[in-house]
């Protein structure tokens, strides 16, 4: 039997045998059609699920309904984004296949989108007005999306480390008191091995970092080395005397931040302030991918590192438009339903401490202008532009370079 369009909600998506047309009227569709449409996505369950507390408490307020539509709409995206971050976590756990870093990159990418989406939702919300939620709010007290356990879960799987939050923040696991599973989600998601981890991992295995290989780090060293002696003669030649010192001081200024990746030290008690997080090694094959990004081998990888600030961007740009929404609704100096300080709170979150791919933001710092980036050995390139069959990803033993 050909297949008809259905006038019916019947599921049919692409593999239903029998049509709606050929149903007589008052048939049992659901036997013969297969499940039906509200059936598969237990619509019952979901579109039954908003208890509006106005109508229970006979103040009915209309924009409860948004309200409410609009946070679940957001645990069920962030649902989605847990499933995607645990699978790309999985990936890259692995030892990488070249093949699997495009799943990599088509997951992040779906993460990014929905992250955008998620950030213009707040819009949508700000329709209604501060003296319409004023009529509902106290309703929901103690409730508060710092009790939303998938928020925390995805900044645990993404890297948001417990020693980085702002103090009020640490103590978020108290929110889920008596709920075991929660505390068990919430505990198992702290453990694990974080996106920013295993993506840490992968960088330290970048090919060419290899000291008695290509031996990048020590090529580059030399670089910018020849980089700030010409720099130093052209300041030198200054005929201002004002101007020579303020050359030579910028440049003295900029050689000390240099130091603070090339020596190992320095960058570890970075590290241990929490102003980077990187490994040492991690932070060499970012910069090294950043550089030879238009070489084959490097390519993919470098647009999983433009997906992964991507999501911190968003985060951030999220957390902002929330700030801003809840300035809006209740002002900057009365305390949030969770019992934090409000917008004091949220506001702290914004800082750099939250971001999990900050190092690759800073990267930039550290960029050298292209005629200065080392070249690469006949042996490194066609490394590059080799696809094996067995490599784990951009890693593969090239010992000759
Ligand atoms: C009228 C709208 C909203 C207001 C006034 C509001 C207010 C607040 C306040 C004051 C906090 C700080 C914690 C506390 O309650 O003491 C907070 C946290 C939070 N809210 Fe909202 N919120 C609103 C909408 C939303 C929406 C739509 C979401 C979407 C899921 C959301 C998710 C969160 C999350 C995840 C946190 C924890 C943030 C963190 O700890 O970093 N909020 N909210």
């Amino acid at each position: 039997m050909g297949r008809k369009a259905c006038h019916r909600f019947v599921l049919c998506f692409g593999s239903c045998i029998y049509t709606c047309e050929s149903a007589q009227d008052g048939e049992q569709l659901g036997e013969e059609a297969g499940m039906l449409y509200g059936e598969y996505l237990m619509l019952d369950k979901v579109l039954g699920a908003q208890r509006m507390l106005g109508v229970e408490n006979k103040n009915p307020v209309h924009d409860e309904h948004l309200f409410i539509i609009t946070h679940q709409a957001y645990e069920l995206w962030f649902k989605q984004i847990i499933f995607e971050l645990d699978s790309v976590r999985n990936l890259f756990s692995d030892v990488l296949k070249e093949h699997q870093t495009l799943e990599i990159l088509k997951r992040l990418n779906r993460i990014v989108l929905i992250l955008k989406v998620l950030v213009d939702q707040v819009m949508i919300l700000e329709t209604m007005t501060p003296l319409d939620f004023m009529e509902f709010r106290n309703y929901l007290r103690p409730a508060s999306g710092f009790q939303s356990l998938q928020f925390r879960m995805v900044e645990n799987k993404l890297g948001v480390r417990q020693e980085n939050r702002v103090k009020y923040n640490q103590n978020y696991a108290k929110v889920f008191g008596n709920d075991e599973e929660a505390i068990q989600k919430i505990e198992s998601s702290e453990k694990e091995a974080s996106l920013a981890d295993v993506v840490q991992k992968w960088l330290e295995r970048t090919p060419g970092l290899e000291h008695e290989g290509f031996n990048f780090w020590g090529k580059y060293k030399k670089a910018v080395e020849v980089l700030f002696n010409e720099q130093k003669v052209i300041a030198a030649q200054e005929k201002t005397e004002s101007l020579r010192q303020y050359r030579l001081n910028d440049l003295s200024k900029r050689r000390e931040v240099y130091e603070s990746i090339f020596k190992k030290d320095i960058h570890d008690a970075l590290v241990a302030r929490g102003e980077r997080r990187f490994s040492h090694k991690a932070l060499q094959g970012a910069i090294m991918i950043t550089f030879y990004r238009d070489e084959p081998r490097f390519s993919q990888p470098h647009q999983i590192l433009t997906l992964l600030m991507d999501i911190d961007s968003l985060i951030t740009k999220w957390r902002y438009n929330h700030l801003l929404m809840v300035q809006r609704m209740i002002g900057s100096s009365q305390f949030g339903t969770g019992g934090s300080s409000g917008y004091q709170y949220l506001r702290s979150t914004l800082s750099d401490r939250y971001k999990v791919f900050v190092d690759l933001f800073n990267l930039s710092t550290f960029l050298i202008p292209r005629s200065y980036i080392p070249p690469l050995t006949p042996t490194m390139k066609s490394h590059l532009w080799m696809w094996g069959t067995t490599d784990n990803g951009i890693e593969e033993n090239n010992k000759e370079c």
